[in-house]
Formats: C-alpha cells, sequence, structure tokens
C-alpha cells in the first residue's frame, strides 16, 4: 500500500466533507473603506497590486526586482527525432549577478510549422531526459533527490530514467495539435530542499544575508525561472510569444500559479493537483494543510507564511484570490478524485470563487454551483476545471483537456 502523505504527518487530517470547520473567504472584491470594486480598472487600480503584495509578503516571499545577466546556448539536438513531428533543441542559461553564475537546461520540442508556435512551458521533477526517451537530450548538472524508482544515487542522475516520466509529458500530441513543449528541470533554478538558502538562485541574490521574513522561498525561485524562460521565449521568433501557456503539476503547480499572478506575459496559467499552497483554499484545512506543508517543506514559502499554521483564520489572502490574479487571462484548474491530500474541493471553490473578478472584465469565470461529475471537463468560460477519476499525477486525459482549452482560448 502507499504511504499516503498523511499517514507520514502526524497530525490530525481532514479528509472527510463533514469535519471542515466553518470558515469566511476574504471578499475578492472587498477595498479597504469597506466598499467593493465595481470595474475592472478599478480592480486593477486599487485591489490587483494590493493582493499580489499580500501574497508576496505573507506567502510565497518577494520576487527581487533586481537584474540578472543571461545569455543563451542554443544546440539544436538532431532535427528529425520526433517522428518526423517536429524539432528538439536544448538552450544552456548561464544566469550571472554579482559575480556568480547558475546554469539552467531548456529542452525545447517544436512542431513542423511555417509560422511562430504556440507552447505549453513547466518544470519537470526528474531531468528533462525523463521526459522523452530521446537518446540526445542531455541529464541534469544539477542537484537531484535520491530515488530508487530513478536510479537516483549520490543525487545524481541515471541514464536508465530515458523517458520514465514520459507519461506525464504528451508530446506527440502536443506536436499534432500544433503546439511546442518546452520544460525545464526544477532543480536546475532551485535544489528542493531545506540548504538555508544557499544555493540555487538564492546563491545570487541572498548568499550570506540575514533572512528577511518576507524573503522569497523556493515555489518563488521557481516561478522566477519560468519568467526568465518567457524572456528567452521574446528573443525566439519560432515562438509566439504571446501565446505561452504555463503549466506544472503538483508543487511545480503552486509556482507555475505564482508565476502567472507576476508575469502578465503567459497568456493561460494551467494548474494541476497544486493543491495547498497552490489552487487550493487554505482555509479549509481539508487534507494538506498550512502547518502540514510548512512542517515537510520549510523551504517552499516566506518565513511569515509559518504565522498560518494552526491559524488559517487569520490568513488575509486565500487562494481563490490568487488564480483571480490571472484575469482576465484564462486559467484552469485540474484535480484529480483520489488526490484529496490537494483537496479536489477547495481547488473547484478557489476556482468558483476566482469568477467575480472575470465578470467585472466582463468574462464567464467558472459557471457552476456544485462540483462537476468526474471526467465531465468545463472549458466554456474563462476559468476552466475538471476533476479526472484516479490519483495525484498529470496524465494524457488532463493534456487533452489542456489543449482543448488552449484552443478554444487563444486560437
Ligand atoms: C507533497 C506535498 C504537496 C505537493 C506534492 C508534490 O505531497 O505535500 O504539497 O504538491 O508533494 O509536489 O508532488
Amino acid at each position: 500500500a502507499t504511504a499516503f502523505p498523511w499517514q507520514l504527518y502526524n497530525q490530525e487530517v481532514i479528509q472527510e466533507e463533514n469535519k471542515v470547520p466553518s470558515y469566511t473567504l476574504p471578499d475578492l472584491l472587498m477595498k479597504s473603506d469597506g466598499k467593493r470594486v465595481e470595474s475592472a480598472a478599478e480592480w486593477e487600480k486599487l485591489l490587483r497590486s494590493q493582493t499580489l503584495q499580500t501574497f508576496e509578503t505573507e506567502v510565497y516571499g518577494q520576487i527581487p526586482n533586481q537584474e540578472v545577466a543571461v545569455t543563451y546556448e542554443e544546440n539544436l539536438l538532431h532535427a528529425k527525432t520526433l517522428k518526423d513531428f517536429g524539432s528538439i533543441r536544448e538552450i544552456r542559461f548561464s544566469i550571472e549577478k554579482d559575480g556568480n553564475r547558475i546554469q539552467a537546461v531548456l529542452l525545447l520540442i517544436l512542431p513542423d510549422r511555417s509560422s511562430p508556435v504556440p507552447v505549453f512551458l513547466g518544470y519537470n521533477f526528474n531531468g528533462n531526459h525523463t521526459i522523452h526517451p530521446d537518446e540526445s537530450i542531455s541529464l541534469p548538472e544539477s542537484w537531484v533527490a535520491n530515488s530508487p524508482e530513478m536510479g537516483v544515487r549520490e543525487n545524481r542522475p541515471s541514464p536508465n530514467s530515458r523517458g520514465k516520466k514520459s507519461s506525464r509529458w504528451a508530446v506527440q500530441q502536443i506536436l499534432e495539435r500544433g503546439y511546442g513543449l518546452a520544460t525545464m528541470y526544477y532543480g536546475d533554478i532551485d535544489p528542493d530542499f531545506d540548504d538555508g538558502f544557499e544555493n540555487g538562485v538564492h546563491s545570487l541574490f541572498s548568499k550570506n544575508k540575514t533572512r528577511e521574513k518576507d524573503d522569497w522561498g523556493s515555489i518563488a525561485t521557481w516561478a522566477w525561472g519560468l519568467s526568465r524562460v518567457m524572456d528567452y521565449f521574446e528573443t525566439n521568433p519560432l515562438i509566439d510569444k504571446n501565446k505561452v501557456c504555463v503549466l506544472g503539476h503538483s508543487r511545480l503547480g503552486k509556482a507555475a500559479l505564482f508565476a502567472g499572478a507576476n508575469d502578465k506575459r503567459f497568456a493561460l496559467v494551467i494548474s494541476n493537483n497544486s493543491g495547498c499552497g497552490g489552487a487550493a483554499l487554505s482555509k479549509r484545512r481539508f487534507g494538506e494543510t498550512v502547518a502540514a506543508i510548512n512542517d515537510r517543506f520549510p523551504h517552499w514559502f516566506c518565513e511569515n507564511f509559518k504565522k498560518y499554521n494552526h491559524n488559517e483564520d487569520q490568513l488575509p489572502v486565500d487562494q481563490h484570490q490568487l488564480l483571480a490574479l490571472m484575469a482576465p487571462r484564462p486559467v484552469y484548474v485540474a484535480s484529480a478524485a483520489e488526490d484529496l491530500w490537494a483537496d479536489p474541493k477547495g481547488e473547484f471553490l478557489a476556482a468558483k470563487n476566482a469568477s467575480a473578478v472575470y465578470r467585472l472584465y466582463g468574462l464567464k469565470g467558472l459557471q457552476l454551483q456544485e462540483m462537476p461529475e468526474v471526467n465531465k471537463p468545463h472549458i466554456d468560460g474563462y476559468i476552466g476545471y475538471h476533476i479526472r477519476s484516479g490519483v495525484h499525477d498529470l496524465t494524457a486525459y488532463d493534456w487533452e483537456q489542456f489543449l482543448n482549452f488552449a484552443d478554444a482560448r487563444l486560437k
């Protein structure tokens, strides 16, 4: 049997709807003077940046507004690997600041088209080489988590894991539908362990600096990395920079959402099973809670977020407001029925409640009163949603819905 995270976590975990405490969601349209905003212009002017700022200071930490020097080195792996569907490239990013440097490698797979293509951009968990069996794809040079399944020992990746996560990346489907796929190993930007904020991107900005309560955690650094990839897209004429869809699964879905909130250049934002600190409402305390996530992953959020351990009622924002920061851009929230740790209903309710801001723009958000049936996607509004059957994962089914949603909203 699988060890569910809540069996590892020895606090009581709410797994039944009738145990959810009563809670009040912050009214996302309420101004400090007690009046509600009534237009998109007012939202943009008076509330949007304030809401984003609260997420920065209380949840994820501030992304430093400082320049870095980035160079790109492109390498075409071979032109016709993927059954004549497209080209495959690696782009090595060298990111420098104050004499320190990190390197990250973007894998870019594009369909054969004569005009610029829309792309999906998302991090992978285990290395670019795990998303497709092509032998020319490089293994990560940065730290990877030890894993018997992936053959990782002493934090070095194994070539035996080539293509091992290909079920999560519907490469052929994506290319056939005219989209490109760009992915990067998230550990290239910030290795996912608590090292006191010394390595990865933190080494460029905050080495030997005392940590402030709103200094960024790893989720914010991953979001920052996605924006650096967007900078690169702006230099590449093969890519339609107005149609970049940023997505992520689980912790990387939390990062994709924060990236989409911060960077309006992302045209469409997708959260797959992102759960606590992602699309799920924190105040419900269903499944993973603020205390549970801060205990097991103390490096993901800013220090201030720990004030809300067992104290969610005091949180000045909740995650429906994060989704609302995407407006008027389309956003998609995907849940999985057996993924109770991520609180599917909390993800649905956040999506539903974000709709009020879309309405200000005259757009349909998610027009559903109750959670839809399993495997019945809702993609007709600017907030898409589905709950699929099965466990915590990113599957071909999920991709099919994301592609349909992107076709409907961007084409
Ligand atoms: C853990 C964690 C979740 C996270 C997930 C993942 O289960 O508790 O918050 O989303 O890992 O990234 O797979």
